[in-house]
């Protein structure tokens, strides 16, 4: 994916609910000061959408995003009620977005942990979110018994080790440790254990390769976090394990997120529309920038993706200009404004 520097991008942008217009506002403002060549397509989805009555994910929006391979989307509300799927799981299966790709840095020190800087690369596609999860019966109880089965292919598995790897290279990362529990959960993640060491043989050199049982790493990122790098993880694992990392560097309101697959790729923030301080001109909107930032990567402008977390770090430690959630009093457009004038 070469581009040269003057090249435009197309790329889908979705404002989504809540905070998410203020917040994609101060991003889009960012991302012009810094140069950033997407070409946007502003679509709808979400509340906004079902507010026109059309589907929460319109045919619009998705036409779009097969036409441009690259998105950036602010939260969505889920509707309650309704037999609405997640929006989000529908993205993730339309585009087959196999790679979720979650970085947990620490970016105010002085919390519980310094320094800490872990990829988390999940496999979002197998595993046991496959949904092949039902009750049988037993005597009077409909409910008698549970059985849940997850798929794990070699093909899929081969092809998010490859992601990780790739990502280690190309962002200069030493090491991958892969998360599995093969001890007990033989075929399941033995398969996905064998296929990733078979992958780490055509890095050797370039990358230093471990592995570690869930439950030890899940001990392990608490005594002793800097000890991982990269992250390689089955779907289930790295729901766990990225929430617990998000909590060793103080929780969801910085994180950026990306979802890849081979054809598309989604970057969000991970927290959701935060409708109760939507419209008050004070969401922190570092989160998706952040995204943003990733993205920049992607497209393989890591020079502007380098220069956006350069201004989140200035802003947020040297000018110490930071929003309520970040126990400051800035407002969104206050952080936009001094992210400005960092980036110029
Ligand atoms: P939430 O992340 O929206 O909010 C949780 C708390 O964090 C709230 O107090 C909120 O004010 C605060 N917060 C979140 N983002 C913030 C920001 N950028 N700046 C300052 N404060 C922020 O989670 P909640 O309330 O559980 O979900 C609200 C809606 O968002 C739901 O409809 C949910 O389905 C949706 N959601 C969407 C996601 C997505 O589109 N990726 C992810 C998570 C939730
Ligand atoms: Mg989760």
């Amino acid at each position: 994916m070469t581009q040269s520097h003057s090249t435009p991008i197309p790329a889908t942008l979705i404002p989504g609910d809540g905070i998410g217009p203020e917040i994609v506002k101060s991003v889009v403002a960012v991302l012009a000061a810094v140069g950033a060549p997407f070409a946007w397509d502003v679509q709808k989805a979400g509340m906004s959408a079902v507010a026109e009555s059309l589907d929460p994910l319109p045919e619009p929006t998705l036409v779009s995003i097969r036409r441009t391979g690259l998105a950036l989307k602010g939260p969505l509300t889920t509707p309650v009620g309704g037999g609405f799927r997640s929006i989000n799981v529908r993205l993730r299966e339309e585009f087959k977005l196999y790679a979720n790709v979650r970085p947990g840095q620490t970016l105010i020190p002085g919390g519980r942990y310094d320094n800490i800087d872990i990829v988390m690369v999940r496999e979002n596609l197998e595993g046991l979110y496959v949904g092949f999860d039902h009750y049988i019966p037993i005597d009077n109880d409909p409910h008698g018994a549970a059985i849940s089965s997850g798929v794990n292919t070699r093909a899929g598995s081969r092809r998010i080790a490859r992601y990780a790897f790739e990502y280690a290279v190309r962002h200069g990362r030493k090491k991958v440790t892969i998360v599995h529990k093969a001890n007990i959960l033989k075929a399941l993640t033995g398969i996905f254990l064998e296929t990733a060491l078979e992958i780490a043989k055509e890095y050797e050199g370039r990358v230093v390769v471990d592995e570690r049982i869930v439950d030890a790493c899940a001990m392990q990122l608490v005594l002793n976090p800097w000890q991982f790098d990269v992250i390689l993880t089955t779907n289930l694992f790295g729901d766990i394990l990225s929430d617990e990392i998000a909590g060793l560097v103080g929780g969801l309101g910085l994180a950026p997120g990306a979802n890849i697959g081979e054809h598309a790729a989604i970057f969000e923030a991970v927290h959701g529309s935060a409708p109760d301080i939507a419209g008050k001109g004070i969401a922190n909107p570092l989160a998706l920038l952040s995204a943003a930032a990733m993205m920049l990567d992607h497209v393989n402008r890591l020079d502007l993706g380098n220069r956006v977390r350069q201004a989140i770090h200035e802003v947020l430690i040297t000018d110490g200009i930071r929003t309520q959630d970040l126990g400051g009093k800035a407002t969104t457009a206050e952080v936009t404004e001094a992210l400005l004038k960092r980036v110029q």
